[in-house]
Order: structure tokens, then sequence, then C-alpha cells
């Protein structure tokens, strides 16, 4: 059968006033990223034609953030079937299947998806395809009652019976409709219901009042979490990165601990990476194969390649591109700089705005002295280059290839390649000194108690 037309419905117009907070729910981050991008990066995996976001008054911040998909407002929330018929304009002429999705449930998985639309492409040609769950707690949600030939309606729980309440199979929200009747349906919707909505639900018993077949489907619980409240936020934040952690292990990647490493849902890892406990990555990381993490590690916006060995505690800020080989050790901080092959700063140094030469040796407690309080300055270190332990280098400065400066130097010139650079108070020795000065002491002590006397 060829492939039908697909079209999503992103239901988004609710603050989500639970969150108490001052960004839309959709926009609250999930491993890194709002949560509305989630659902529209699996439905991506689905080609479909057109994905309309329906946003409430106000909600720029989501428009931008789902840009370049198309949003439409709605500005009085009377119900989810009101919600989708804001999107009626923006799909006019549609006749393949339009998905209905909601922005704060974005665990659902395109497998899941790609049921629906099987089912929506059977023999019986179902007007509406629901997918349904059964959770383990009941809940508020709406319940499907199924009769001989399939789906038959769905009712809401405010407005079942006892025994419609103890129906176990439960309405997600997810529905494949036939875009050629979806917006007439909608259009027979009322609401003469418990909450005077105009229920999306009720587009089901319309469709089967109209001799269509529904169809449904059953999904697994997990997938459906809608998350209306901080701490179905961190339920949600749970699943995807036990999703992530195995995803990562599944690719080649030895988690010591994998529930104390946190992943962004963009973070790359080659083969052989090894990753000690508590290590968080934010967005934007890429590590390369065979690196070593060690325990206590953060990351963020970097790009590691292989065979690198990074932490204990250290933390990689963005723009940190750290060359093959290179050895990153414990409290160090690295920061919109390249360190080159082999290079190792492996104590206590604070690397910012700075070039690191292939092979170079920063030695414990070098700071890139890299911020006037009004601009960032520019560090260069040549490659090969041997910084001493408590080196400042003050910036811009640069230390040429194979340079050595003297531990504990301030260094505020450029050093040429080869050169020993020592900016710090030179050492002066007075011999005996110690120990006239304990005699002097024990002296003036000794004439002091005998004044007391
Ligand atoms: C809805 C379903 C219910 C289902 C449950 C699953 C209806 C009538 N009921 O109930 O069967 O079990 O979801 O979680 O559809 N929204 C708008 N505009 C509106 C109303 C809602 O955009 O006018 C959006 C919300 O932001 C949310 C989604 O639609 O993302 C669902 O709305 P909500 O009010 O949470 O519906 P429920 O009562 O939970
Ligand atoms: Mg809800």
């Amino acid at each position: 059968m060829a492939q039908e037309k697909i079209a999503v419905i992103v239901l988004a117009a609710g603050m989500g006033t639970r969150m108490k907070s001052a960004l839309p729910k959709v926009m609250h981050p999930v491993a890194g990223r709002p949560m509305v991008l989630h659902l529209l990066d699996t439905v991506s995996g689905l080609a479909p034609e057109k994905v309309v976001v329906v946003v409430g008054p106000g909600m720029e911040m989501v428009e931008k953030a789902v840009a370049p998909h198309q949003c439409v407002q709605q500005t009085d929330r009377l119900g989810t079937a009101h919600a989708v018929a804001q999107a009626r304009a923006a799909l006019d002429g549609f006749g393949g299947t339009i998905l209905i999705l909601y922005g704060d449930t974005p665990l659902i998985t395109i497998e899941t998806l790609r049921s629906m639309l099987e089912v929506r492409r059977s023999a019986a040609d179902p007007a509406v395809v629901v997918l349904g769950f059964e959770p383990a707690g009941g809940g508020d949600y709406g319940r499907l009652v199924l009769g001989p030939d399939g789906l038959e309606r769905i009712v809401e729980v405010k407005d079942a019976t006892p025994e419609e309440r103890a129906i176990p199979l439960c309405n997600s929200g997810v529905m494949a409709v036939d875009g050629k009747r979806l917006f007439a349906l909608i259009d027979k919707v009322d609401n003469k219901n418990a909450k005077s909505e105009y229920y999306l639900t009720d587009i089901v018993g319309l469709a089967r009042a109209e001799g269509r077949a529904c169809g449904h489907v059953a999904g697994d619980e997990e997938e459906m979490l809608g998350v209306n409240s901080r701490s179905e936020l961190a339920v949600a934040e749970a699943i995807v990165q036990r999703r992530l952690r195995e995803a990562a292990m599944a690719g080649g990647a030895t988690l010591v601990d994998p529930d104390s490493v946190y992943f962004a849902y963009d973070t790359k890892l080659g083969r052989d990476v090894f990753i000690e406990p508590n290590v968080v990555f934010s967005p934007g990381v890429s590590i390369g194969d065979n690196v070593e993490i060690r325990a206590f590690c953060h990351f963020a916006g970097v790009s590691v390649a292989d065979n690198v060995i990074i932490g204990p505690f250290a933390r990689l800020r963005p723009g940190a591109e750290i060359g093959e080989g290179v050895h990153i050790g414990n409290f160090v901080e690295v920061k919109q700089a390249k360190v080159e092959a082999g290079a190792k700063i492996n104590h206590l140094s604070y690397v910012g705005d700075a070039h690191v030469g292939a092979g170079a040796n920063v030695g414990a407690g070098t700071i890139t002295c890299n911020y006037d309080g009004y601009n960032k300055h520019l560090t260069e270190i040549g490659a090969g280059a041997f910084i001493g332990s408590n080196t400042s280098l003050v910036a811009p400065v640069k230390i040429g290839d194979g340079a050595i400066t003297g531990a504990g130097s301030v260094i505020t010139k450029s050093v040429s390649a080869n050169a020993l650079a020592v900016a710090r108070g030179s050492q002066m020795e007075l011999p005996g000194w110690g120990e006239r000065f304990r005699a002097r002491q024990e002296e003036a002590k000794a004439a002091k108690l005998k004044s007391k006397e």
C-alpha cells in the first residue's frame, strides 16, 4: 500500500499552572531540551508534510523554539477539540492522516506512532485510531469503550458511570485521524458535558455514528507520561536518562554506575568510552573513541578526540576542543580553548580563551588570566612548551614553542620559542640569620620577664 501522507498537530496551548513557572510548560527541558522539541524530533522520523503547533497567547518563546514549524494560536482554551480546530486553516485541503499529539507528553516513541499508522491504514479504514494504555493506578484519564467492532467511544472520567470508570483501558490523548474527516467531525463536537469543554475525544463516537470504524492501539504506560508538575517532570527526566544510558551502553560505552551518569539528548560517545560514576553531560558534547572519563566530571559544549583521559573532577565548558591523547586531570577547568594532541593539563588549572600546542605541559595551578573585567583575551601556549607550576598567564600573551616558564611566574609579556621566562621575586639568602634572630628574640623575652619580677 502506498504510504499515506502525514501531518501533525501538537497541542501546547496550556501554560501548565501546576508547574508554577514563568516558562510555558512545554519549554521545560528534559535531558537538556524543551519537551516539545523531543516530540517534534520523534515525529520528524515520520517525515510529516506539515507540523502545526497550537500555542496559547504570549507564547512567542514556544513559537521561536518550534520554528520553522507553523504555530497557530488558541486564544480561549475551550477544550481539546477547540484547540485542534485552530489548525484547520493551516491544514486546509490535507487529505492524509493527521496525528494529534500533546506537547506535554514527550516520551512517546516512533514505534508506537508507526503501529497507530498501521492500524489507520488497515482494511477497515478506521476514521480515528486512538492510543490507549492501562495505567497501573487508574487515574483521571478518558476511558476507551470497546464493542464487538472495536472502539465505540471515549468517555471522560467526569462524565463516566461507575462501570465505565472501571474500564482499565485509558486514553493517552494521541490520535491518528483521517484528514478528510477530522474537521467535519470537530464541527459536530459540542460542549454539553461535565466540564463544558469541546472534547476531542467525542470525535470517536461521532465517527461511529457516521458508520465509520474506529480503532485503537495499546501502548506502554511509560510513554504516555504527561508532565503537569515538577515531580512529573522529574519522572520524565528519569525515563529519558534511562533510555540514554541504555543507548550509550548499547553503543559500546562502559558506565560503571549508569544511574549516576546524566546525558543530554544529543551526547555523542565513541566506542570504548569508559565512564566512572557521577558524570554530567550538558548539550553539545561529543566524545571520541577509547576515552576514559573519571569520576565527577562535567561537560557542556565540548568536543573530545580519541584516547583522551579526563578527570576526576574536571570541568569542560563550551568551546573546549580536546585533541587526541590529551590528559586533563583533577580540578582542571577548560573553556573556549583548543588543546592540541598529547598536551597535559593535569592539576588544578584554569585554561580559558586559549590555544595549547601539541605536547605542551601545563603545570599544576596554572591560570590563564583571560578577563580584565571588560574583555576576554587569548593565551597561546606553543607546542612542547612547559608551563611551570602556579604560573599566571596574563592575556593577551604568547608562549613560544618549546619555551619554559618558571614556577610561580606572573607572565605579562610574550615569551620567545625555547626561552626560559621567570617573573617572580628573586630568591635571596642571608647566612646564619635564623640563629641570630632566635637569639635576639630570646634575649628580649628574658628581659621582659625580669622587669615584671
Ligand atoms: C485529555 C483527554 C483524556 C485523556 C487525557 C490524557 C480530552 C477531552 N480528554 O484530558 O481523554 O485521557 O487528555 O492526558 O481530550 N489543550 C489545549 N487547548 C485546550 C485544552 C487543552 O491546547 O483548550 C492541550 C493542553 O495544553 C494539553 C492537552 O491539550 O497539552 C490536553 O489537555 P488537558 O486539559 O490536560 O486534557 P485532560 O483533561 O488531561
Ligand atoms: Mg491532562
